[in-house]
């Protein structure tokens, strides 16, 4: 792999699609490495833009829009962030050899979609996963509550962060979570997964990351299984390692190993597993740093974020854990534009405790504007200096 000079005729270009808090971890592990990054979002002064060399703002659903500026920027790496991106276009950009999609332009047509990945994961590779069924109507939707009885979840395929999520507990609740679904996936007049609820002990993200080595080999490594609590299906704090038994972990390796070796490609994949006891169920998986894998940041030599860039480049890898560590959201609980964060001198005194603020543009009361990161003894510890950390964190009118 040879690395050229970032603005001239020899770079590396890099284009990021989707400039939030992870993309620009990445850009910045892009830049330190010399590549030259371009940042692209649907709004402007996005976090990773704000660390790029250059950024264009986008309608990313828009096939041609988004061609037409990969023609113009001309990139040899594209990475997606996000899930809403005409993934068609990249894999005509991929087919014609125009640029290399992180991990796969396959990849990210596939998990875009819950029913692409949930068939692939359960149907193809034959992973353990929850019951679920496929609904396109409220009628649909009943009949396919029943067949994975209750307690079950109803998400639009087209969906994250648990926008458009319900918990269902009996039949006279699934008109609403139907016309929840209909009001907040991405499509209009789209498709459900309803799924039966997994009675977990608790959920991990497994890192998973697939890169060349030194022999050109592709391979596959796992980082500490990361544990961490959602609410609303969005997730608050993280901790890194989760203990889990020995044969936990073999069954969430073997997963892993599956679902990202049918995805290809290089790059980090965090694979969402259950888990009760000895038992391990596929949930999902990104293509690309996790949110909850934030906490690497703190508990690994290499973050998600640095093994995402080494791995897309086609360099080496290191997973292994430094220190337990915890990560904990700071939420912008605040309508506003160009808030301001008091406490952070409170905050930073909190023992090995870090803070990212990500610089977005505009706060509303549950979007994420920062996290707080610590290391401790263990992860009980670390949980409690990063929540601490985390609350010390005001966001205000400026
Ligand atoms: N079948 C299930 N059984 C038990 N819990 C579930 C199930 N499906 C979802 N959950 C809970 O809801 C959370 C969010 O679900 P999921 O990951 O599918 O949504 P998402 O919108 O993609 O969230 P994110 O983008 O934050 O990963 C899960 O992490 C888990 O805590
Ligand atoms: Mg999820």
């Amino acid at each position: 792999m040879k690395i050229g000079t970032p603005l001239s005729d020899n770079a590396v270009r890099v284009m990021l699609l989707g400039s939030g808090e992870l993309g620009k971890e990445v850009a910045i592990e892009l830049q330190r490495l010399g590549a030259e990054v371009v940042a692209v979002d649907r709004y402007a002064n996005a976090p990773a833009m704000q660390v790029a060399h250059r950024n264009h703002v986008i309608p990313m659903t828009d096939p041609q829009v988004l061609n037409g500026l990969i023609m113009a920027e001309a990139p040899h790496i594209i990475v997606p962030e996000i899930e809403a991106i005409a993934t068609d276009a990249l894999a005509l950009i991929e087919d014609a050899g125009l640029a290399k999609v992180v991990p796969t332009a396959r990849a990210t047509q596939l998990t875009m979609n819950r029913e692409g990945i949930r068939r692939l994961a359960a149907e193809e590779l034959g992973v353990p996963t929850s019951a679920y069924a496929f609904a396109g109507s409220a009628e649909e939707l009943a009949a396919g509550a029943e067949k994975v009885g209750f307690p079950c979840f109803v998400k639009p395929v087209m969906s994250s962060s648990g926008k458009g999520q319900s918990y269902v507990e009996s039949a006279d609740q699934i008109a609403a979570a139907w016309d929840y679904a209909e009001q907040s996936g991405r499509v209009a007049g789209g498709k459900v997964i309803v799924e039966g609820r997994i009675d977990f002990d608790f959920e991990i993200t497994l890192l998973t990351v697939r890169s060349r080595d030194v022999d050109g080999i592709t391979r596959t490594d796992f980082c500490a299984p990361i544990g961490h609590r959602q609410v609303k299906g969005d997730y608050v704090e993280s901790w890194q390692p989760q203990a889990m038994s020995n044969a936990a972990l073999k069954s969430a390796q073997d997963i892993a190993a599956k679902v990202t070796d049918s995805l290809g490609g290089w790059g980090v994949f965090g694979v969402e597993l259950f888990v009760k006891g000895d038992q391990v169920w596929f949930s999902e998986v990104s293509p690309r740093p996790h949110d909850t894998g934030l906490v690497t940041l703190g508990s690994q030599h290499q973050s998600e974020f640095a093994l995402h860039a080494r791995a897309i480049l086609g360099l080496p890898v290191d997973v292994t854990l430094r220190e337990p560590a915890a990560s904990a959201v700071i939420y912008g609980g605040i309508e506003a534009t160009g808030i301001a964060f008091e406490g952070v001198a409170e905050a930073l005194a909190v023992p090995s405790s870090e803070l990212r603020l990500f610089g977005k543009p505009e706060s509303y009361p549950s979007r994420r504007m920062g996290v707080a990161v610590a290391r401790g003894a263990d992860t009980d510890q670390a949980r409690e200096r990063a929540r601490e950390a985390a609350s010390r964190v005001k966001p205000v009118k400026a």
